[in-house]
């Protein structure tokens, strides 16, 4: 029987294929940057965005690929379904299925429910975020953002800043840099380190963190916590944000991710958001090709 190609993770994917995936994003990025065509396939296939948490990018960088593809989107949204009746997620999920859709991409806020859900379905399911566990759209746009922009991630100096421990895509970020060969570290306060992460990446200071080739900063994710994990936006900030004045310590070089949104003026300054050194909406921008690239695959489009 021919195994299903869902998109779950990037943890365990060996380079030769983060590789493979990176020159597709790029014939795609391409494509679509010089405007070229894309012819419309004869038979389109029905895909179904299955979002039980909120997106803006992946959402609708998702949507945007799908078009590019010429493919029938159906766009489902919580609030406005039988979910408010009491329905499961794998009962939704399931609808979809009877109904014929082609693949499904799925955001999930609880842990473990996307596991679950391949186990009964039938039909390729695309991670679009999963809980804390992962988002490998997004580390993928990043890595292809880097690669653009470096040329090699071998022996880059990464350094992941913030809330890690609430962070799926510190997690696809670091199991796929690492797989790279780059040379990832951690900063971030007692209360968001991660106490599980089968990685071993090293805690740093900030100031050792300015001190890389590339500072990813992570949103701190208030709607994620529980208990006293954040004090107030101007402590954070002091002790752990990206400043203006911290930012002027890094070497000329350095670039700046944040897979957003962006707290301005709480985990990253205002100013830097959009200053030369920032990729931010580069990343965004990225985030097409990349699930161009995931889509032709989960939907064997080639
Ligand atoms: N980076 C990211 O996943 O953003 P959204 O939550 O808006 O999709």
């Amino acid at each position: 029987m021919t195994a299903i190609p869902h998109f779950l993770g990037l943890r365990g994917i060996p380079k030769s294929e983060l590789s493979t995936w990176l020159a597709r994003i790029a014939y795609w990025d391409d494509l679509v940057s010089t405007g070229q065509p894309i012819p419309p396939p004869a038979n389109p296939k029905f895909i179904a965005n299955l979002f039980f948490e909120n997106s803006t990018r992946t959402r609708f960088s998702f949507e945007v690929a799908q078009r590019r593809l010429g493919l029938h989107v159906l766009n489902f949204s919580p609030t406005a379904s039988s979910v408010q009746k009491g329905e499961s997620i794998s009962d939704t999920v399931k609808t979809f299925e009877a109904m014929g859709i082609d693949a499904a991409v799925v955001r999930l806020k609880p842990e473990g429910v996307l596991h679950k859900l391949v186990e009964h379905t039938k039909i390729p399911l695309i991670n679009a975020g999963d809980g804390n566990h992962e988002h490998p759209t997004q580390a993928l746009l990043d890595l292809y953002t880097l690669s653009r922009h470096f040329g090699s991630l071998v022996g880059l100096r990464v350094a992941i800043i913030g809330d890690i421990q609430h962070s799926r895509v510190a997690r696809s970020n670091v199991w796929a840099l690492q797989t790279m060969g780059a040379h990832v570290v951690f900063c971030a306060p007692p209360t968001m380190r991660a106490t599980t992460f089968d990685a071993d990446v090293p805690y740093v200071t900030i100031d050792e963190a300015i001190q890389s080739d590339v500072i990813m900063m992570l949103r701190v994710q208030i709607e994620r916590h529980e208990g006293d994990v954040f004090s107030t936006r101007e402590a954070y900030r002091e002790a752990y944000g990206l400043t203006t004045a911290r930012f002027a310590k890094a070497p000329a070089h350095t670039v700046i991710l944040h897979p957003a949104p962006v707290n301005r003026d709480v985990e990253i300054d205002d100013a830097l958001v959009e200053c030369a050194q920032s990729l931010i909406f580069t990343q965004m921008k990225h985030g097409v090709p990349t699930r161009m690239a995931v889509l032709e695959r989960a939907l064997s489009l080639t």
